[in-house]
Protein backbone atom coordinates (compact mmCIF):
# COMPACT_ATOMS: atom_id res chain seq x y z
CA UNK A 1 0.00 0.00 0.00
CA UNK A 2 1.17 3.61 -1.37
CA UNK A 3 1.99 5.49 1.81
CA UNK A 4 1.14 8.66 0.07
CA UNK A 5 -2.02 11.13 1.41
CA UNK A 6 -4.29 11.39 -1.58
CA UNK A 7 -7.04 14.14 -2.10
CA UNK A 8 -10.38 11.80 -4.00
CA UNK A 9 -12.61 14.82 -5.39
CA UNK A 10 -15.00 13.07 -7.43
CA UNK A 11 -17.82 13.89 -5.41
CA UNK A 12 -17.40 17.21 -5.71
CA UNK A 13 -17.59 17.14 -9.52
CA UNK A 14 -20.61 17.93 -11.80
CA UNK A 15 -22.03 16.07 -13.30
CA UNK A 16 -21.62 13.47 -10.64
CA UNK A 17 -23.16 15.62 -8.05
CA UNK A 18 -25.46 18.02 -9.38
CA UNK A 19 -24.13 22.14 -9.27
CA UNK A 20 -20.80 20.45 -8.42
CA UNK A 21 -17.43 21.86 -9.75
CA UNK A 22 -17.42 22.12 -13.78
CA UNK A 23 -14.43 19.88 -15.17
CA UNK A 24 -13.73 22.70 -17.77
CA UNK A 25 -13.56 25.51 -15.05
CA UNK A 26 -11.11 23.20 -13.21
CA UNK A 27 -8.84 23.27 -16.68
CA UNK A 28 -10.16 26.99 -16.87
CA UNK A 29 -10.61 29.51 -14.61
CA UNK A 30 -9.31 27.36 -11.40
CA UNK A 31 -5.98 26.52 -13.17
CA UNK A 32 -5.56 30.52 -14.28
CA UNK A 33 -5.91 31.47 -10.98
CA UNK A 34 -3.84 28.69 -9.78
CA UNK A 35 -0.67 29.98 -11.39
CA UNK A 36 -1.22 33.87 -10.57
CA UNK A 37 -1.85 32.20 -6.95
CA UNK A 38 1.51 30.09 -7.20
CA UNK A 39 3.83 32.72 -7.61
CA UNK A 40 2.65 34.77 -4.99
CA UNK A 41 3.08 31.94 -2.40
CA UNK A 42 6.85 31.53 -3.81
CA UNK A 43 6.71 35.40 -3.62
CA UNK A 44 5.82 34.98 -0.14
CA UNK A 45 8.30 32.00 0.31
CA UNK A 46 11.57 33.72 -0.99
CA UNK A 47 10.69 36.68 1.39
CA UNK A 48 11.03 33.79 4.76
CA UNK A 49 7.53 34.56 5.68
CA UNK A 50 6.42 30.98 5.09
CA UNK A 51 8.93 29.80 7.92
CA UNK A 52 6.77 26.65 8.95
CA UNK A 53 7.90 25.17 5.42
CA UNK A 54 11.54 24.66 6.48
CA UNK A 55 10.55 23.24 9.59
CA UNK A 56 10.46 19.46 7.83
CA UNK A 57 14.28 20.79 6.96
CA UNK A 58 15.35 22.19 10.44
CA UNK A 59 17.93 19.09 11.19
CA UNK A 60 19.63 21.05 14.13
CA UNK A 61 15.97 21.93 15.89
CA UNK A 62 14.94 18.31 15.60
CA UNK A 63 18.22 17.26 17.39
CA UNK A 64 17.83 19.58 20.24
CA UNK A 65 14.09 18.60 20.73
CA UNK A 66 15.44 15.24 20.73
CA UNK A 67 18.09 15.35 22.84
CA UNK A 68 16.02 17.06 25.24
CA UNK A 69 12.71 15.02 25.31
CA UNK A 70 15.19 11.60 25.60
CA UNK A 71 17.00 12.97 28.68
CA UNK A 72 15.58 16.04 30.62
CA UNK A 73 12.22 14.68 29.60
CA UNK A 74 12.55 11.43 30.79
CA UNK A 75 12.90 12.81 34.15
CA UNK A 76 9.44 12.96 34.62
CA UNK A 77 5.71 11.22 34.55
CA UNK A 78 3.62 13.81 33.66
CA UNK A 79 4.53 16.41 30.99
CA UNK A 80 1.79 19.38 30.70
CA UNK A 81 2.01 21.90 27.88
CA UNK A 82 0.55 25.47 28.92
CA UNK A 83 -0.40 27.19 25.50
CA UNK A 84 -3.22 28.19 24.43
CA UNK A 85 -4.92 28.26 20.30
CA UNK A 86 -1.88 27.78 18.18
CA UNK A 87 0.07 26.78 20.94
CA UNK A 88 -1.94 24.22 22.25
CA UNK A 89 -4.31 22.91 19.38
CA UNK A 90 -1.29 20.94 17.60
CA UNK A 91 0.03 19.64 20.20
CA UNK A 92 -2.98 17.65 20.85
CA UNK A 93 -3.70 16.76 17.43
CA UNK A 94 -0.31 14.74 17.21
CA UNK A 95 -0.77 13.47 21.21
CA UNK A 96 -4.22 12.02 20.22
CA UNK A 97 -3.53 11.24 16.70
CA UNK A 98 -0.53 8.96 17.30
CA UNK A 99 -0.51 7.96 21.14
CA UNK A 100 -4.75 7.05 20.70
CA UNK A 101 -7.11 7.80 23.22
CA UNK A 102 -6.06 6.30 26.31
CA UNK A 103 -2.40 7.08 26.52
CA UNK A 104 -2.71 8.63 30.08
CA UNK A 105 -4.72 6.17 31.85
CA UNK A 106 -2.17 3.74 30.37
CA UNK A 107 0.55 2.23 33.01
CA UNK A 108 4.02 3.33 33.35
CA UNK A 109 4.83 -0.06 31.40
CA UNK A 110 2.20 0.45 28.68
CA UNK A 111 3.54 3.66 28.01
CA UNK A 112 7.15 1.99 27.84
CA UNK A 113 7.52 4.73 30.67
CA UNK A 114 7.22 7.30 28.51
CA UNK A 115 5.55 10.08 30.49
CA UNK A 116 1.73 10.75 30.09
CA UNK A 117 0.86 13.97 28.22
CA UNK A 118 -1.81 16.99 29.25
CA UNK A 119 -2.36 20.24 27.30
CA UNK A 120 -4.02 22.10 28.99
CA UNK A 121 -5.43 25.09 26.31
CA UNK A 122 -8.58 26.31 28.32
CA UNK A 123 -7.55 28.18 31.44
CA UNK A 124 -11.06 27.26 33.02
CA UNK A 125 -9.81 27.15 36.71
CA UNK A 126 -12.49 23.10 37.21
CA UNK A 127 -10.20 22.03 34.76
CA UNK A 128 -6.64 23.00 35.82
CA UNK A 129 -7.64 22.47 39.81
CA UNK A 130 -8.47 19.26 38.55
CA UNK A 131 -5.25 18.58 36.63
CA UNK A 132 -2.80 20.01 39.42
CA UNK A 133 -4.51 17.69 41.90
CA UNK A 134 -3.46 14.38 39.25
CA UNK A 135 -0.32 15.34 38.59
CA UNK A 136 2.37 15.15 40.82
CA UNK A 137 4.28 18.48 40.84
CA UNK A 138 7.47 16.77 42.22
CA UNK A 139 7.61 14.87 38.86
CA UNK A 140 5.91 16.97 36.41
CA UNK A 141 7.81 18.63 33.43
CA UNK A 142 5.57 22.26 32.73
CA UNK A 143 6.41 22.68 29.12
CA UNK A 144 5.14 26.41 28.51
CA UNK A 145 4.72 27.25 25.35
CA UNK A 146 3.91 31.15 24.01
CA UNK A 147 5.12 32.53 20.61
CA UNK A 148 4.80 36.00 22.15
CA UNK A 149 5.73 34.88 25.49
CA UNK A 150 2.79 37.13 26.99
CA UNK A 151 -0.46 35.47 26.22
CA UNK A 152 -2.77 36.05 29.81
CA UNK A 153 -4.22 32.60 29.73
CA UNK A 154 -0.78 30.86 29.44
CA UNK A 155 1.08 33.20 32.04
CA UNK A 156 -1.48 32.95 34.62
CA UNK A 157 -1.01 29.35 34.61
CA UNK A 158 2.55 29.49 34.72
CA UNK A 159 2.78 31.07 37.64
CA UNK A 160 0.10 28.73 38.99
CA UNK A 161 2.13 25.79 38.19
CA UNK A 162 5.13 27.32 39.52
CA UNK A 163 3.69 28.10 42.70
CA UNK A 164 2.55 24.48 42.89
CA UNK A 165 5.97 23.06 41.83
CA UNK A 166 7.57 25.26 44.58
CA UNK A 167 5.46 24.16 47.25
CA UNK A 168 6.18 21.07 46.60
CA UNK A 169 10.11 21.10 45.64
CA UNK A 170 10.83 24.09 47.13
CA UNK A 171 12.15 27.48 45.27
CA UNK A 172 15.54 26.47 44.46
CA UNK A 173 14.37 23.35 42.82
CA UNK A 174 11.19 24.61 41.42
CA UNK A 175 13.05 25.79 37.78
CA UNK A 176 13.97 22.24 37.27
CA UNK A 177 10.48 21.69 36.57
CA UNK A 178 10.07 24.49 33.49
CA UNK A 179 11.05 24.27 30.09
CA UNK A 180 9.97 27.37 27.65
CA UNK A 181 9.18 27.36 24.13
CA UNK A 182 8.82 31.14 22.80
CA UNK A 183 10.11 32.74 20.43
CA UNK A 184 14.03 33.37 20.09
CA UNK A 185 14.44 36.90 20.96
CA UNK A 186 11.45 38.49 22.24
CA UNK A 187 9.03 38.51 25.15
CA UNK A 188 8.02 38.02 29.09
CA UNK A 189 8.82 34.30 28.97
CA UNK A 190 12.30 34.50 27.14
CA UNK A 191 13.28 37.26 29.90
CA UNK A 192 12.48 34.97 32.99
CA UNK A 193 13.55 32.08 30.89
CA UNK A 194 17.05 33.79 30.72
CA UNK A 195 17.41 34.89 33.96
CA UNK A 196 16.37 32.00 35.60
CA UNK A 197 19.04 29.48 32.88
CA UNK A 198 15.71 27.53 32.20
CA UNK A 199 15.57 25.47 29.51
CA UNK A 200 14.23 27.24 26.18
CA UNK A 201 13.45 26.29 22.53
CA UNK A 202 12.42 28.46 19.78
CA UNK A 203 9.57 29.11 17.95
CA UNK A 204 11.37 30.52 14.98
CA UNK A 205 10.26 34.39 14.29
CA UNK A 206 8.41 33.55 11.02
CA UNK A 207 6.58 30.81 12.14
CA UNK A 208 3.05 32.16 13.37
CA UNK A 209 0.99 30.10 16.31
CA UNK A 210 -1.21 28.03 13.84
CA UNK A 211 1.73 27.22 11.80
CA UNK A 212 3.94 25.89 14.01
CA UNK A 213 2.50 22.54 14.67
CA UNK A 214 5.86 20.68 13.72
CA UNK A 215 8.40 23.47 15.36
CA UNK A 216 9.17 22.62 18.87
CA UNK A 217 5.77 23.69 19.84
CA UNK A 218 4.24 20.50 18.92
CA UNK A 219 7.63 18.68 18.37
CA UNK A 220 8.78 18.37 22.43
CA UNK A 221 5.95 16.95 23.72
CA UNK A 222 5.54 14.52 20.84
CA UNK A 223 8.95 13.28 20.96
CA UNK A 224 9.11 13.09 24.80
CA UNK A 225 6.19 10.73 24.32
CA UNK A 226 8.51 8.78 22.33
CA UNK A 227 6.97 9.83 18.97
CA UNK A 228 8.91 9.24 15.93
CA UNK A 229 9.13 13.14 14.91
CA UNK A 230 11.82 12.26 12.37
CA UNK A 231 9.23 10.49 10.15
CA UNK A 232 6.56 13.33 11.30
CA UNK A 233 8.54 15.59 9.24
CA UNK A 234 9.87 13.46 6.54
CA UNK A 235 5.91 12.98 5.84
CA UNK A 236 5.71 16.75 5.64
CA UNK A 237 8.55 17.27 3.63
CA UNK A 238 7.62 14.79 1.30
CA UNK A 239 3.94 16.85 1.22
CA UNK A 240 5.77 20.20 0.52
CA UNK A 241 7.93 19.16 -2.16
CA UNK A 242 4.54 17.57 -3.93
CA UNK A 243 2.94 21.24 -3.11
CA UNK A 244 5.38 22.61 -4.76
CA UNK A 245 4.09 21.63 -8.52
CA UNK A 246 3.32 24.23 -11.13
CA UNK A 247 0.59 21.63 -12.42
CA UNK A 248 -2.70 22.02 -9.97
CA UNK A 249 -3.89 18.89 -10.78
CA UNK A 250 -0.11 17.47 -9.28
CA UNK A 251 -0.26 19.89 -6.21
CA UNK A 252 -2.78 18.37 -3.60
CA UNK A 253 -2.82 21.70 -1.18
CA UNK A 254 -3.37 24.08 -4.33
CA UNK A 255 -6.08 21.99 -5.67
CA UNK A 256 -8.03 21.41 -2.44
CA UNK A 257 -7.77 25.52 -1.54
CA UNK A 258 -9.17 25.31 -5.50
CA UNK A 259 -11.92 23.65 -4.86
CA UNK A 260 -12.89 25.12 -1.43
CA UNK A 261 -12.73 28.77 -2.41
CA UNK A 262 -14.18 27.45 -5.68
CA UNK A 263 -17.28 25.94 -3.68
CA UNK A 264 -17.48 29.14 -1.65
CA UNK A 265 -17.31 32.05 -4.35
CA UNK A 266 -19.01 30.09 -7.03
CA UNK A 267 -21.22 27.77 -5.58
CA UNK A 268 -22.54 29.78 -2.56
CA UNK A 269 -20.63 27.06 0.28
CA UNK A 270 -19.02 28.78 2.46
CA UNK A 271 -19.54 26.69 5.45
CA UNK A 272 -16.31 24.22 5.30
CA UNK A 273 -17.02 20.82 7.33
CA UNK A 274 -13.86 18.18 7.93
CA UNK A 275 -15.10 15.27 8.92
CA UNK A 276 -12.41 12.23 9.94
CA UNK A 277 -13.93 8.79 10.05
CA UNK A 278 -11.19 8.41 12.44
CA UNK A 279 -11.05 9.12 16.59
CA UNK A 280 -7.79 9.42 16.41
CA UNK A 281 -8.21 12.78 14.20
CA UNK A 282 -10.80 14.30 15.67
CA UNK A 283 -8.15 16.80 17.74
CA UNK A 284 -6.26 17.32 14.18
CA UNK A 285 -9.81 18.65 12.41
CA UNK A 286 -10.40 21.05 15.65
CA UNK A 287 -6.68 22.46 14.78
CA UNK A 288 -7.35 22.90 10.79
CA UNK A 289 -10.98 24.71 12.76
CA UNK A 290 -8.47 27.07 13.93
CA UNK A 291 -5.77 27.45 11.33
CA UNK A 292 -8.70 27.79 8.42
CA UNK A 293 -11.03 30.43 10.94
CA UNK A 294 -7.94 32.14 11.84
CA UNK A 295 -6.26 32.66 8.80
CA UNK A 296 -9.16 32.85 6.64
CA UNK A 297 -11.68 35.43 8.56
CA UNK A 298 -10.53 38.72 7.69
CA UNK A 299 -11.95 42.19 7.28
CA UNK A 300 -9.58 43.59 4.95
CA UNK A 301 -7.71 42.36 1.92
CA UNK A 302 -4.75 42.09 0.88
CA UNK A 303 -5.37 45.26 -1.46
CA UNK A 304 -6.63 47.61 1.24
CA UNK A 305 -10.23 46.89 0.16
CA UNK A 306 -13.08 46.50 3.30
CA UNK A 307 -14.83 43.30 2.47
CA UNK A 308 -15.59 40.57 5.10
CA UNK A 309 -14.63 37.85 4.18
CA UNK A 310 -13.73 33.65 5.09
CA UNK A 311 -15.45 30.79 5.08
CA UNK A 312 -16.78 29.01 8.09
CA UNK A 313 -14.73 25.92 9.25
CA UNK A 314 -16.55 22.86 11.25
CA UNK A 315 -14.71 20.24 12.67
CA UNK A 316 -17.11 16.88 12.68
CA UNK A 317 -16.48 13.77 13.16
CA UNK A 318 -17.91 10.40 11.75
CA UNK A 319 -19.59 8.51 12.22
CA UNK A 320 -20.21 10.16 15.25
CA UNK A 321 -22.29 13.11 13.55
CA UNK A 322 -23.83 10.78 11.02
CA UNK A 323 -26.39 11.11 14.22
CA UNK A 324 -26.07 14.93 14.92
CA UNK A 325 -25.06 16.78 12.10
CA UNK A 326 -25.55 14.76 9.29
CA UNK A 327 -29.53 15.89 8.88
CA UNK A 328 -28.16 19.02 8.72
CA UNK A 329 -25.76 18.15 6.18
CA UNK A 330 -28.17 16.49 4.00
CA UNK A 331 -31.34 18.94 4.19
CA UNK A 332 -30.60 22.34 5.11
CA UNK A 333 -29.03 25.40 3.51
CA UNK A 334 -26.43 24.49 0.51
CA UNK A 335 -24.05 25.73 2.08
CA UNK A 336 -21.25 23.38 2.88
CA UNK A 337 -19.05 21.54 1.35
CA UNK A 338 -17.65 18.46 3.74
CA UNK A 339 -13.89 17.17 3.36
CA UNK A 340 -13.80 13.83 4.91
CA UNK A 341 -10.98 12.11 6.12
CA UNK A 342 -10.72 8.29 5.50
CA UNK A 343 -8.13 6.17 7.14
CA UNK A 344 -7.67 3.05 4.72
CA UNK A 345 -5.76 1.19 7.62
CA UNK A 346 -8.42 1.82 10.43
CA UNK A 347 -5.84 0.85 12.88
CA UNK A 348 -7.01 -2.61 14.42
CA UNK A 349 -9.46 -4.06 13.09
CA UNK A 350 -12.37 -6.12 15.36
CA UNK A 351 -14.55 -8.30 14.23
CA UNK A 352 -18.10 -8.51 14.66
CA UNK A 353 -19.17 -12.46 16.22
CA UNK A 354 -22.41 -13.79 14.75
CA UNK A 355 -25.19 -14.32 16.92
CA UNK A 356 -28.97 -13.98 16.96
CA UNK A 357 -29.03 -15.25 12.80
CA UNK A 358 -32.51 -15.08 13.13
CA UNK A 359 -33.05 -11.22 14.72
CA UNK A 360 -32.35 -9.34 10.88
CA UNK A 361 -31.28 -6.21 12.95
CA UNK A 362 -28.21 -8.12 14.14
CA UNK A 363 -27.82 -11.02 11.90
CA UNK A 364 -25.99 -9.22 8.85
CA UNK A 365 -23.30 -7.41 11.24
CA UNK A 366 -21.84 -11.06 12.01
CA UNK A 367 -18.50 -11.92 10.41
CA UNK A 368 -18.27 -8.32 9.23
CA UNK A 369 -16.07 -6.19 11.40
CA UNK A 370 -15.92 -2.42 13.16
CA UNK A 371 -13.48 -1.06 10.25
CA UNK A 372 -15.49 -2.61 7.45
CA UNK A 373 -18.70 -1.02 8.84
CA UNK A 374 -16.75 2.32 9.77
CA UNK A 375 -15.57 2.55 5.71
CA UNK A 376 -19.39 1.49 4.64
CA UNK A 377 -20.25 4.60 6.78
CA UNK A 378 -18.11 7.29 4.92
CA UNK A 379 -18.70 5.66 1.80
CA UNK A 380 -22.43 5.63 2.39
CA UNK A 381 -22.71 8.92 3.57
CA UNK A 382 -20.72 10.32 0.73
CA UNK A 383 -23.06 9.02 -1.41
CA UNK A 384 -25.97 10.26 0.31
CA UNK A 385 -24.55 13.53 -0.04
CA UNK A 386 -23.99 13.18 -3.31
CA UNK A 387 -27.21 11.78 -3.98
CA UNK A 388 -28.88 15.33 -2.11
CA UNK A 389 -26.45 17.50 -4.90
CA UNK A 390 -24.18 18.30 -2.01
CA UNK A 391 -20.20 18.06 -2.81
CA UNK A 392 -17.89 16.22 -0.84
CA UNK A 393 -14.14 15.15 -0.90
CA UNK A 394 -12.20 12.61 0.82
CA UNK A 395 -8.86 13.17 2.12
CA UNK A 396 -7.32 9.36 1.59
CA UNK A 397 -4.95 8.25 4.05
CA UNK A 398 -3.30 5.11 3.59
CA UNK A 399 -2.62 4.45 7.49
CA UNK A 400 -2.14 6.64 10.44
CA UNK A 401 1.24 6.97 11.19
CA UNK A 402 3.91 9.88 11.93
CA UNK A 403 4.86 9.94 8.14
CA UNK A 404 1.24 10.16 6.52
CA UNK A 405 0.04 12.47 9.71
CA UNK A 406 3.11 15.05 8.76
CA UNK A 407 1.70 15.21 5.21
CA UNK A 408 -1.95 15.68 6.12
CA UNK A 409 -0.99 18.64 8.49
CA UNK A 410 1.40 20.33 5.90
CA UNK A 411 -1.17 19.57 3.13
CA UNK A 412 -3.71 21.76 5.12
CA UNK A 413 -1.39 24.33 6.02
CA UNK A 414 -0.26 24.97 2.82
CA UNK A 415 -3.81 24.66 1.31
CA UNK A 416 -4.46 27.49 3.68
CA UNK A 417 -1.51 29.84 2.29
CA UNK A 418 -3.27 29.16 -1.47
CA UNK A 419 -7.03 29.96 -0.13
CA UNK A 420 -5.22 32.74 1.55
CA UNK A 421 -4.06 33.97 -1.96
CA UNK A 422 -6.93 32.97 -3.77
CA UNK A 423 -9.19 34.94 -0.71
CA UNK A 424 -7.00 37.95 -0.88
CA UNK A 425 -6.39 38.00 2.26
CA UNK A 426 -3.32 38.08 4.32
CA UNK A 427 -3.39 34.22 6.26
CA UNK A 428 -0.87 34.84 8.27
CA UNK A 429 -1.72 37.44 10.73
CA UNK A 430 -4.86 37.67 13.36
CA UNK A 431 -5.57 41.48 13.96
CA UNK A 432 -9.28 40.43 14.96
CA UNK A 433 -7.97 38.79 18.32
CA UNK A 434 -6.56 42.05 19.23
CA UNK A 435 -9.27 44.27 20.73
CA UNK A 436 -10.38 41.19 23.05
CA UNK A 437 -7.03 40.87 24.37
CA UNK A 438 -6.62 44.55 24.77
CA UNK A 439 -9.63 44.82 26.28
CA UNK A 440 -8.71 41.59 28.40
CA UNK A 441 -5.90 43.57 29.65
CA UNK A 442 -7.67 46.41 30.60
CA UNK A 443 -10.26 44.72 33.14
CA UNK A 444 -7.35 42.78 34.38
CA UNK A 445 -5.98 46.27 35.57
CA UNK A 446 -2.55 45.46 33.78
CA UNK A 447 0.10 48.26 33.96
CA UNK A 448 -0.26 50.55 30.92
CA UNK A 449 -3.20 49.62 29.29
CA UNK A 450 -6.12 51.92 30.11
CA UNK A 451 -9.38 50.38 31.83
CA UNK A 452 -11.98 50.09 29.52
CA UNK A 453 -15.25 50.97 29.33
CA UNK A 454 -17.31 48.08 28.62
CA UNK A 455 -20.91 47.78 28.45
CA UNK A 456 -22.08 46.59 31.70
CA UNK A 457 -25.22 44.10 31.67
CA UNK A 458 -28.41 45.42 30.99
CA UNK A 459 -30.95 43.50 33.92
CA UNK A 460 -33.04 44.83 31.19
CA UNK A 461 -32.88 42.31 29.42
CA UNK A 462 -31.78 39.42 30.99
CA UNK A 463 -34.72 37.33 31.49
O1 LIG B 1 -2.48 30.96 15.93
C1 LIG B 1 -2.22 31.92 16.62
O2 LIG B 1 -1.40 32.79 16.27
C2 LIG B 1 -2.85 32.07 17.97
O3 LIG B 1 -3.85 31.12 18.15
C3 LIG B 1 -1.81 31.92 19.07
O4 LIG B 1 -1.20 30.68 18.96
C4 LIG B 1 -2.43 32.08 20.44
O5 LIG B 1 -3.06 33.33 20.55
C5 LIG B 1 -1.39 31.96 21.53
O6 LIG B 1 -0.39 32.89 21.34
P1 LIG B 1 1.02 32.75 21.99
O7 LIG B 1 1.67 31.55 21.41
O8 LIG B 1 1.73 34.00 21.64
O9 LIG B 1 0.81 32.60 23.46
Amino acid sequence: MTERVRIDFGNLMAPLVAGGVDPEALGGAMADRFRAVRSEVETLRAAGELGFLDLPYATETLEQVQTLADGFGQWFEDVVVLGIGGSALGATALRDALLGAFWNTRSGEEREHFPRLHVVDNPDPHTFAGLLKRVDPARTLFNVVSKSGGTAETMAQYLIARAAVEAAVGEDKARGHFLFTTDPVRGALRRIGEAEEIPMLPVPESVGGRFSVLSPVGLLPAAVCGIDIGALLAGAASMAERCRSEDLMDNPAALLASLLHHADTELGRSVHVLMPYADRLRSTALWFQQLWAESLGKSTRGDGERRPTGPTPLAASGATDQHSLLQLLMEGPHDKVVVFVEVEDAGGDMPIPGRHPEIEELAYLGGRSLEELLHVERRATAEALRRADRPSATILMPALTPATLGQLLMLLQVATIHAGALYGVNPLDQPGVELGKMLTYGLMGRKGVEAPDVAEPDPAWIV
